[in-house]
């Protein structure tokens, strides 16, 4: 898939942070880009910017814990863009707390949209692919997703099982259906991510972080898709742990 015009994007999250940096990247390159994610202000927001420069975007209301959303949003980009050749899984949360804090809620909010979200985006968006026979599967996983941090529990739980969802759709796909699958792992970005922490001790905590280190933008993860996206057909990126050189840990 080197040459990227004309192709279709799915992004889920696009409405702030890693997802609205990768449509904004993904559209330069050419791709006809699906903006999906719940406020629909930013993303109308996004598509004018992507349209100033020339580019391609198709607004998508999505809420991917309801698959009627989903298969709705999905259903309104393969009529506008003919097919989905690209599905950037990157919808997420991360509401931390001590698990003994029993924020019960917050852990369903994060397997919902971390996982389950993740795999109603897959099964709508698939079967495109696997018709075409071509397409690449991007999900964001994390450093979280290969470590486990205190306080961080439930958010690193469902990061591992998006990297072990990642590593045997890989397998499946890859050959039969001559799909890629690449887990993104980032380490700290500077994103909205941190907005949804109720608790101040861990809000604070990870704020502090800011004053330590340069954390990686936006525009650093895009660009690491690009680069997968931009590799020769037989090549599959199958894992891209990317951290700010500052971060130790
Ligand atoms: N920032 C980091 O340090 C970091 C590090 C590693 C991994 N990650 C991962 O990167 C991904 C993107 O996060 P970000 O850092 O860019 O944070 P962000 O700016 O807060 O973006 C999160 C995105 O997820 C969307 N979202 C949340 N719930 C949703 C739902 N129910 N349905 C549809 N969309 C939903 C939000 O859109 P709406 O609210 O408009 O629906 C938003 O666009 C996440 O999976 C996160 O876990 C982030």
């Amino acid at each position: 898939m080197a040459n990227l015009e004309g192709k279709v994007a799915l992004i889920t999250g696009a409405s702030s942070g890693i997802g609205a940096a990768t449509a904004r990247k993904l559209a330069n390159a050419g791709v006809t880009v699906g903006i999906a994610a719940r406020r629909l202000d930013r993303l109308e927001e996004l598509k004018s910017q992507i349209e100033e420069d020339g580019g391609k975007a198709i607004v998508l209301e999505m809420d991917v814990t309801d698959i009627k959303s989903v298969e709705n949003a999905v259903a309104h980009l393969v009529a506008e863009g003919t097919t989905i050749d690209i599905l950037f899984n990157n919808a997420g949360l991360m509401p931390l707390s001590e698990v003994d804090d029993f924020k019960i809620d917050e852990w369903h909010r994060m397997v919902d949209v971390n996982m389950k979200g993740l795999l109603n985006t897959t099964a709508a968006a698939l079967p495109y692919m696997i018709a075409q026979k071509s397409g690449h599967v991007f999900n964001t996983s994390s450093i979280a997703g290969r470590k486990v941090f205190k306080g961080l529990t439930v958010y690193c739980a469902t990061k591992h099982a998006v990297t072990a969802f990642s590593d045997g759709l890989r397998m499946e796909i890859g050959k039969k259906h001559n799909i890629r699958v690449t887990c993104i792992q980032p380490g700290a970005v500077s994103t909205e991510l941190y907005e949804q922490i109720s608790d101040p001790v861990a809000r604070q905590q990870m704020e502090d972080l800011r004053k330590q280190m340069t954390f990686l933008e936006g525009e650093d993860i895009a660009n690491t898709i690009l680069y997968a996206l931009e590799a020769p057909a037989h090549v599959n990126m199958a894992e891209m742990f990317i951290m700010p050189t500052q971060q130790e840990w």
